[in-house]
């Protein structure tokens, strides 16, 4: 293959993995402000982040979005891997595209690594939370447990008496509680209000109609895999300690990532400014801090908080 052609086809990788880079970028910010609804607590901050879950599995718009992100990371991943590969196998073309500051900078060339990194982190943690929430059978429906008080009275004695049900409710796209199952006070057994099918959608048990739709309880599955006790009663994972301080690690890789990949990515796209390149520079550095640490304090919040 002739130089220019390498040269050419080099400049083009950066091009788009400058593109898909800041586009993740996006993402995480995205994705930072849903998850950042974790923090809050009690059964409003629940609902927050479930509802929020639910808007992000069913927006049309959202879902294409989700799409790109996916397409994005596979891309970024395999034009980084071949870039890398590239520039070890022909170094002078390597100084050409590259300006001497960002050769010199150990964090461009760890940043194959720190990505394969992200990449191994991205799978896993996908198939944590987006695969169960997709496809898991076991995935919980937002329900609450409450006590429903029945008066009677007493047949010997003629007294009225207060008995105490257990009802389960669950929280509804329309924002109410509907009844979903309770325990039975004659036969203390726990039977089924409604019939309920695919996790989440309600129907009525007599005219088989569909009375409602609720939501999957992502708040419960989050809260057991940092180890937290959950009010949906996910198994608790017990290694959640263990799987906050992975995500801290991760979160310090992506940091180092973004550090030199923000900035990088505005001079891949030729966009360099005596007044503007210092100012992206600046904000680059500021993302890069804040954002991981807002990611790693999350887990470190559910977990020990
Ligand atoms: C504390 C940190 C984080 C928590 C608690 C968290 C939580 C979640 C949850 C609950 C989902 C499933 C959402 C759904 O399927 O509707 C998800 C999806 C995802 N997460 Fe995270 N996340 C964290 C950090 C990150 C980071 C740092 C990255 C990237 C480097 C990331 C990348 C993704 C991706 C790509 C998806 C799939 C998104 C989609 O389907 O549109 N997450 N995350």
């Amino acid at each position: 293959m002739s130089k220019s052609v390498l040269l050419k086809s080099s400049i083009a990788k950066k091009y788009w993995m400058a593109l898909t880079g800041l586009f993740l970028c996006l993402f995480l910010v995205g994705h930072l402000l849903g998850n950042l609804q974790l923090f809050a607590g009690g059964e409003e901050g629940r609902r927050a982040f479930n509802e929020y879950a639910y808007f992000m599995q069913h927006n049309p718009l959202i879902k294409v979005m989700s799409y790109v992100t996916y397409l994005s990371i596979l891309f970024h991943a395999i034009d980084g891997i071949m870039l890398a590969v590239q520039n070890k196998k022909a170094r002078p073309v390597q100084y050409a595209v590259n300006n001497a500051k960002s050769n010199s900078s150990g964090f461009a060339r760890q940043m194959a690594l720190l990505g394969s990194i992200i990449f191994i982190f991205i799978i896993t943690h996908m198939v944590n939370f987006w695969a169960k929430m997709h496809f898991d059978g076991k995935m919980p429906m937002h329900t609450i447990n409450k006590e429903l008080e029945i008066q009677g009275q007493d047949p010997m004695t003629g007294q009225p008496t207060t008995q105490k049900i257990p009802v389960t409710y669950a929280l509804t796209t329309k924002g109410d509680y509907k009844e979903v199952s309770f325990i039975n006070p004659m036969t203390k057994v726990s039977e089924n209000a409604v019939d309920i099918k695919n996790h989440t959608e309600l129907y009525d048990k007599n005219s088989k109609l569909k009375i409602g739709e609720g939501y999957k309880d992502l708040h419960s599955v989050v809260l057991a895999f940092f180890g937290k006790k959950n009010d949906g009663n996910y198994p608790i994972n017990d290694m959640g300690k263990a799987a906050a301080i992975l995500y801290l690690v991760a979160m310090i890789v992506l940091s180092f990532h973004l550090m030199h990949g923000f900035s990088s990515a505005f001079q891949s796209l030729g966009i360099r400014h005596k007044r503007y390149t210092p100012a992206i520079e600046m904000f680059g550095k500021i993302f890069s801090i804040v954002v991981p640490a807002l990611f790693a304090i999350i887990p470190l919040y559910i977990c020990f908080g």
